[in-house]
């Protein structure tokens, strides 16, 4: 007979919920939804071994259990601390978490750049969502910043050293995802970054998911550098009859072209499912694809602003693919509710 899982209740921002024992506080707090989640920069559901490297997720428990009531000494890693029952926790509520959290955002930014207006990443990175809501106007920083030359490993891929939080998100999708990890984190504290050993090409497939796991701009698309912005690109969820990947991906439309093609993400920014190399770099054209529906994209992202009040199917592909005109219909109804 199976063994019956423990159950623990736990409340997060006096908001309670019952999880399985040895859930994370960052996932019972994901449970619940909304804006009691803690933000996530090194921790990813799919990654094994993935959390407590960038400290964002800092949370206060003010109460350790039922059987032991006594508040935690200091601020936690939502990420990688297990809830135990009758635990009490506070987020957004706390004023210390919010103060800490300003101070983590604060030391990402001391090295990290402020490029966002050329950056490939801006309207999708998680750093400039937290800079907004955390950031302060001036720096308290004196010494000169890291900076690095910019490096292609592999032709389809270009990192950018100087926006690299050291995440370790890429290297566990090289780890746990290809046959080989040609890429990794060396050199300690100041010194450390992400580099190939010896100038190599990360050239597997399914290493195209690093730039998807990226919290930052540090690992971007060649195929979509500097194309366009990404708030004024279109996206459709389409799929194609992949050999080795699931072959569900999100389409970037400008006008009639697909700009770049990625994996469908969830709520918390998370690859549902990582796709191959072929899927994201070389199928381009939408006779490649069968599209299903805009990709629901969140009120606050800047993806959802500018263009969802006179949305017109492209002519092109209207013309050209085997699309159920309901599909366009769709299209177009929810890019008016945007
Ligand atoms: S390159 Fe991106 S994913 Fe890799 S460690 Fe740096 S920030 Fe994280
Ligand atoms: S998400 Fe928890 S430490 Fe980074």
């Amino acid at each position: 007979m199976a063994e019956e899982i423990q159950k623990f209740q736990v409340s997060i921002d006096g908001i309670s919920v019952e999880v399985d024992a040895g859930t994370t506080i960052l996932n019972a707090a994901r449970q619940i939804g909304g804006d009691i989640v803690p933000p996530a920069m090194c921790y990813y559901s799919k990654l094994e071994g993935s959390g407590g490297k960038c400290r964002t997720c800092l949370v206060k428990v003010t109460k350790g259990s039922e059987k032991d009531p006594r508040p935690m000494p200091k601020l936690v890693a939502s990420c990688r601390t297990t809830v135990m029952d009758g635990m009490e926790v506070q987020n957004i509520t706390s004023p210390d978490v919010v103060d800490a959290r300003k101070s983590v955002v604060e030391m990402l930014l001391i090295n990290h750049p402020l490029d966002c207006p050329v950056c490939d990443q801006a309207g999708e990175c998680k750093l400039q969502d937290l800079g907004y809501e955390h950031g302060s106007e001036n720096t308290r920083y004196d010494f000169p910043r890291r900076t690095f030359e910019r490096i292609d490993i592999g032709d389809k891929i270009q990192l950018h050293m100087n926006r690299c939080i050291l995440c370790y998100r890429c290297v566990y999708v090289a780890n746990q995802l290809t046959d080989t990890r040609e890429h990794g984190i060396l050199y300690r504290g100041d010194h450390a970054e992400i580099s190939t050993y010896i100038e190599n090409a990360l050239d597997n497939d399914y290493i195209g998911n690093v730039i998807d796991v990226c919290p930052v701009g540090a690992l971007t698309d060649k195929t979509f550098r500097f194309k366009n912005r990404v708030w004024f690109t279109k996206p459709v969820n389409a799929h194609r009859d992949c050999p080795s990947c699931s072959g569900k991906v999100t389409l970037w439309y400008k006008g009639a072209d697909v700009l770049r093609v990625t994996a469908r993400k969830d709520e918390y920014d998370e690859v549902e499912e990582f796709i191959c190399n072929t899927c994201r770099f070389d199928k381009k054209e939408t006779s490649d694809w069968t599209l299903e529906d805009p990709t629901k994209i969140s009120q606050e992202s800047v993806i959802a602003s500018n263009h969802y009040t006179q949305f017109q199917p492209p002519a092109v592909i209207a013309e050209n693919t085997p699309l159920k005109e309901a599909n366009w219909e769709q299209l177009a109804r929810t890019e008016k509710l945007k």
